[in-house]
């Protein structure tokens, strides 16, 4: 008898339950309880129909990752999938929670498909640099119809139980429990005689795709629209595209080829890697084992500037009522009207539903005054980036707050222990460091104080959860994880255009890199006057991008910064202008311009920023690599197929970015460019950064 899978009889219907927590993912041994379920089932003369449902939350989520990449254990989920389709007897799958990747592939085997109202169904093996191996780029388009199967496949995003009806991905919807419904479905398809339905044979919604080609062809170029570098998605589609001109073995072998190349790719590896530092980042190191989140049923932001207009939104969106604060009318009016012009634009595009604005509008109550704070569980704050504003809102909400109430500052850089100080609960203070757009972003920096408690911590955590961030816990300094070496990485963009390139070759490398956007056109977005205001106020010169500043170019906002903008545009287009005023700024200072290699460029971006990440797991700022590599995948748009950055210098080398890195110190005279202890260490040890997750 399996551990995993119990086959249990009710009357003349056998229910094959998978018990396999967390998410009944196909194990081997998984795998071999359902082939042995179905098929004693099979055996059973008493036996007219078979269900298999799951226990837990969820119906199976897909294959089980962990087994990527090992040796393939017997059954294989095509075996399995086979003893299921050439069942006599019919098979039900009843679904509830998520039948995803190969959950949905084997259900996709069974004869009938039934499923809870709320169930989701997907094949989501893009987001893994993979495509469905397991008959789904096959069977899926035979169910729904090419046209829909591609842009489920290709873009990888589930559908809901409705939809699935609709779509003839399933029978039914049931209500109650998934076993029950499947019980009840089984007797009524044999009192109706049901004929047993094999998608395999059954090429009728393959017809008018297979007449007009373009039907097809036209959907997987629209899911394929912004692919981004991506392998997978463009293999899923040509996997897809084979249910139309390969018989039904024939695309199953293709699909196969398909999977095992990008399962044994670069891209594959790192995707997956990236699935797992996302659950692995929740898991917050240093807490006592069974801290609980505190209760959080209000929510209060202050500031209804960009940033806390973008919260705001965020908990408005997952359905959390938030008052917003502000210091008038007027810039109350200001913020709730963005806000408002922000939804109606996404609802135009069809992005959220027509009624959405006015809903999640209406979650939003705007007021004057940090009193208001009073009944709040949790409070964000977002206003000006001074440390004195920040003192002084931060003492009023000693004031205010309620006791165990949970005080957050979204500050960039400012030093949170500081903020904290101005409290008589320092416990209650961290920083939750949204990233713009706040309301798109999905990164949320969690930043622990040193008087932080556990339990506060943990609030942040689960509330980041809840409105759909990424939360990753780090530590105080200048800039936290990701501004900090975001940093390192701007002091280089910086010194190339003093020693000889221009802004559009410097960002061109980052771009082609699969980083959606080089330093310099970030700049003009953000607005360059921030830097420039605070670089007087330091007394710091940048002698190019003060001469931009003082020219009134300010970035996308006045039009013209180091690129122009035309006609409102949001795209960068390179300035003559620019290329002259550097050149002339250069010359000025005496210096000697040089041609300076893509190469270069790309190592002087990248290491400098890889060695600032060494630094901050040596002061334990961040506590795991794959923490750094999260906040740049969903906070700076870090390529997800080349992992992050600490993943992507395990690929090329620590020992090559040592050597590069003291190379460049001494070529630019820059001795902060020389590798941190750790990463010279490691690379010496001819070690990975991996390495140290390990132990
Ligand atoms: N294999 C192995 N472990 C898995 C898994 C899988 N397919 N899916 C989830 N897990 C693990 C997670 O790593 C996590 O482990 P942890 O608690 O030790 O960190 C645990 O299950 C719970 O996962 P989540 O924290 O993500 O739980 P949620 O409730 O938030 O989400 C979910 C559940 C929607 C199922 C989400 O986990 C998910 O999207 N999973 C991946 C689904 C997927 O991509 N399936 C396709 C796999 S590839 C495939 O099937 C190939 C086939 O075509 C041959
Ligand atoms: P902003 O200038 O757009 O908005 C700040 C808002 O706070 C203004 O509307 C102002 O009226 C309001 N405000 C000021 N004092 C207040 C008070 N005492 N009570 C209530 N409201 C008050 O600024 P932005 O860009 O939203 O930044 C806010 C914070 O978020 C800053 O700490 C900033 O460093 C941080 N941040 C900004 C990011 C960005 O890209 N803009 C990204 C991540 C963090």
């Amino acid at each position: 008898m399996s551990e995993v899978v119990k086959v249990e009889r009710r009357d003349a219907v056998a229910i094959v339950t998978v018990n396999s927590p967390p998410v009944n993912a196909l194990s081997a041994a998984v795998r071999k309880g359902i082939a042995d379920g179905v098929k004693s089932a099979q055996a059973d003369d008493s036996v007219k129909a078979i269900v298999i449902a799951c226990a837990g939350r969820t119906f199976i989520a897909g294959a089980d990752i962990t087994e990527f990449g090992k040796p393939p254990q017997s059954p294989s989920l095509h075996e399995v999938i086979e003893v299921i389709e050439n069942s006599s007897k019919p098979v039900v799958a009843a679904i509830h929670g998520t039948a995803l990747g190969g959950g949905l592939e084997l259900a996709l085997g069974c004869h009938f498909r039934v499923a809870t109202k709320d169930a989701k169904l997907g094949l989501p093996e893009v987001k893994l640099g993979l495509l469905p191996g397991a008959g789904g780029t096959q069977r899926l388009p035979r169910a729904v119809g090419p046209e829909m199967a591609v842009t489920m496949i290709v873009g990888g995003n589930p559908i809901g139980a409705a939809e699935a009806l609709k779509n003839g991905l399933i029978e039914e919807i049931i209500d109650g429990e998934p076993a029950v419904g499947g019980e009840a479905f089984a007797r009524k398809a044999l009192a109706e005689k049901r004929p047993l339905r094999k998608l395999r044979d059954d090429d009728s919604k393959l017809a008018a795709a297979k007449a007009d080609k373009s039907i097809f062809t036209n959907a997987a170029a629209a899911a394929n629209k912004r692919n981004r570098g991506l392998e997978a998605p463009l293999a899923a589609a040509e996997a897809v595209s084979h249910s139309l001109d390969q018989s039904f073995d024939q695309a199953l072998k293709s699909e196969r080829e398909l999977f095992l190349k990008l399962m044994n790719g670069d891209q594959s590896k790192a995707q997956r890697y990236a699935f797992f530092s996302e659950r692995e980042a929740a898991k917050v190191s240093g807490v006592p084992d069974g801290t609980k989140p505190r209760d959080v049923k209000q929510v209060a932001i202050i500031g209804a500037g960009t940033m806390g207009g973008g919260i705001a939104m965020s908990f408005a969106n997952a359905g959390i009522p938030v008052t917003l604060i502000e210091t008038g009318d007027e810039q109350l009016k200001r913020g709730l009207g963005i806000m408002q012009k922000n939804y109606d634009a996404t609802a135009a595009r069809g992005g959220i539903p027509a009624d959405a604005p006015a809903k999640r509008m209406g979650l939003i109550t705007g007021v004057v005054g940090l009193e208001n704070v009073k009944d709040a569980d949790l409070i964000i704050e977002a206003v000006f980036e001074t440390m004195a504003i920040k003192k002084e809102v931060f003492g009023k909400l000693d004031q205010y707050a309620k006791p165990g109430a949970v005080l957050a500052t979204n500050t960039s850089y400012l030093n949170i222990n500081e903020i904290a100080a101005m409290t008589k609960r320092p416990q209650d203070v961290l920083g939750m460091h949204f990233f713009s757009p706040a309301n798109v972003m999905k990164l949320c920096e969690i930043v622990r104080g040193e008087k932080t408690a556990p339990d506060a911590l943990m609030t942040a955590v689960a509330i980041a959860k809840r409105i759909a961030k990424v939360p990753v816990v780090v530590g105080v300094c200048d800039g936290f994880v990701g501004n900090r070496m975001l940093a390192a990485r701007g002091k280089q963009a910086e010194k190339f255009l003093f020693e000889g390139a221009l802004p559009q070759q410097v960002d061109a490398v980052v771009t082609k890199f699969g980083i959606p956007m080089g330093p310099f056109a970030m700049g003009d977005l953000a607005g360059l006057d921030i830097g420039w205001r605070s670089r007087k106020d330091r007394g710091i010169k940048s002698e190019i991008a003060d001469a931009i500043c003082e020219a009134g170019r300010f970035g996308q906002k006045t039009g013209k910064g180091y690129y122009k903008y035309e006609g409102g545009s949001r795209s960068p287009l390179p300035d003559p202008e620019i290329d002259k005023l550097i050149e002339e700024t250069t010359a000025k200072l005496g210096l000697k311009r040089r041609q300076i290699s893509d190469d270069e460029i790309l190592e002087r971006m990248m290491y400098p920023m890889i060695n600032e990440g060494a630094r901050i797991l040596e002061e334990k700022i961040a506590a795991r690599p794959s923490d750094i590599d999260v906040v740049w995948l969903y906070g700076y748009g870090w390529p997800i197929y080349r992992g992050g950055p600490m993943f992507y210098a395990d690929s090329v080398g620590l020992k090559h970015i040592a050597d590069r890195l003291s190379f460049y110190a001494k070529q630019t005279n820059d001795p902060s460019l020389e590798p941190t202890p750790l990463l010279k260490r490691l690379a010496d040890e001819g070690k990975t950064f991996a390495s140290l997750a390990k132990g």
